[in-house]
């Protein structure tokens, strides 16, 4: 049984080299995951993967059931989860094909279903939320990352936006002002939730673009799916070693 899950993001929507045993569709009191968790081994070591845009990726950020995610990975056993997700990069060593491991997070996400104490709770109830990521999960990418000898800056704000329109040049100077080093359109609420179910939770962000109004010409969409393309293969060979050195 896996304890460690990925969360495959745009250009992830399966891992190369998992040999998949089995895969779950599990149901959830907050409706349908984004797909099947698909559970399988990856170098010999055991994983659960699930794209978060769905196996097609067809589901847009603003629209992803990051509760059903969630909880559906919590309810199989898992423990820790590596979220993968393409980021544009907002400070300056943020070149495409590196990759970001933050230690914060800003949230400038609106109207997505952020908790799961909601609903008439017998009390309020407030997670310490100070530090988002688990120190330890981001310690292991970051020297996973190295062990592959890939780019990887180890700390950083993620700046998480609603999307799916990328942001204006305006937006990204006032998240520069506000120390983000990337911006990407996933990374909230699910950080939250994974906090909230207790889950060891980190991010591998994957810098496929310079944020919008950081260079001369437009952001131009094919460039950033071949960034993509290499970028997750940065991310694969981090996750890689760093699986080794978890287990
Ligand atoms: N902005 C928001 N999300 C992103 C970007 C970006 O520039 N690149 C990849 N995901």
């Amino acid at each position: 049984m896996s304890e460690i899950a990925i969360i495959g993001g745009t250009g992830l929507t399966n891992v190369e080299g998992l040999k998949i045993l089995r895969r779950e569709m599990v149901k959830t009191p907050y409706g349908n995951p984004s797909g099947p968790l698909v559970m399988g081994e990856l170098d010999g070591r055991a994983v659960t993967f699930l794209a978060r845009h769905g196996q097609r990726h067809s589901i847009p950020p603003h629209r992803v059931n990051y509760c059903a995610n969630l909880w559906a990975l919590h309810s199989v056993g898992i423990r820790r989860v590596i979220a993968v997700a393409a980021v544009g990069g907002i400070a300056a060593e943020c070149t495409p094909g590196m990759l970001v491991i933050p230690d914060q997070i800003i949230d400038y996400t609106v109207g997505r279903q952020s908790t799961y104490f909601d609903e008439a709770p017998e009390r309020v109830v407030h997670i310490d939320f100070s530090y988002p990521y688990s120190e330890n999960l981001r310690q292991a990418l970051i020297s996973g990352a190295q062990a592959a000898g890939v780019g990887v800056i180890g700390s950083g704000v993620y700046g998480a936006t609603q999307g799916p329109r990328l942001e204006t040049a305006a937006e990204i100077k006032r998240m520069a002002r506000d120390e983000c080093t990337v911006v990407g359109m996933t990374g909230m609420p699910e950080a939250a939730l994974a906090r909230e179910l207790e889950l060891e939770y980190a991010c591998c962000g994957v810098v496929v673009n310079p944020a919008a109004g950081l260079t001369e010409k437009p952001l131009d969409m094919d460039e950033i799916a071949a960034m993509v393309a290499t970028g997750m293969g940065h991310a694969r060979a981090a996750i890689l070693q760093t699986l080794a050195t978890l287990s």
